[in-house]
């Protein structure tokens, strides 16, 4: 693990991050009905957290000498809210595992304070899936 791999890493999760902001935002603009109106506060609620992590890490990777990226991870729309949520949860798993991953790698090059706002980062993931078990067990 050297430092350019570390960067390589966290641009991947900059990326997940572009693509989170990019999905709830247009998953709002696709939520109808009751159960719809709720998922729009949740998903402007949750863009936010997104979009200070997508913050945090465009600083560190210029901190590190790298270039941070401004191009989305790719991800699915299905048609309909379950189907929708079930991507959303998917994808909030992928980043929890990443960003423990990640934090372990700050660790092994010494960067404590990156080590422990990666698990910080990891923990918010984690509270958007239990929001998203929570609303897909009443679905
Ligand atoms: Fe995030
Ligand atoms: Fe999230």
């Amino acid at each position: 693990m050297t430092k350019e791999d570390l960067v390589r890493a966290l641009n991947a999760d900059l990326a997940a991050e572009w693509g989170t902001v990019i999905r709830y935002t247009y998953q709002a603009g696709k939520s109808f009905g009751v159960l719809g109106t709720e998922l729009r506060e949740m998903f402007r609620k949750e863009v936010e957290d997104e979009l200070g992590h997508a913050a945090f890490l465009t600083d560190v990777i210029v901190d590190l000498s790298g270039e941070p990226t401004t191009v989305p991870k790719e991800f699915g729309k299905p048609e309909g809210l379950k189907a929708m949520l079930q991507v959303d949860l998917e994808m909030e798993l992928k980043d929890i595992e990443n960003y423990r991953m990640h934090a372990k790698h700050a660790e092994e090059l010494g960067e404590s304070e990156l080590k422990v706002k990666l698990e910080e980062m990891a923990a918010d993931e984690a509270g958007h899936a239990r929001e998203l078990r929570r609303l897909l067990k009443g679905l």
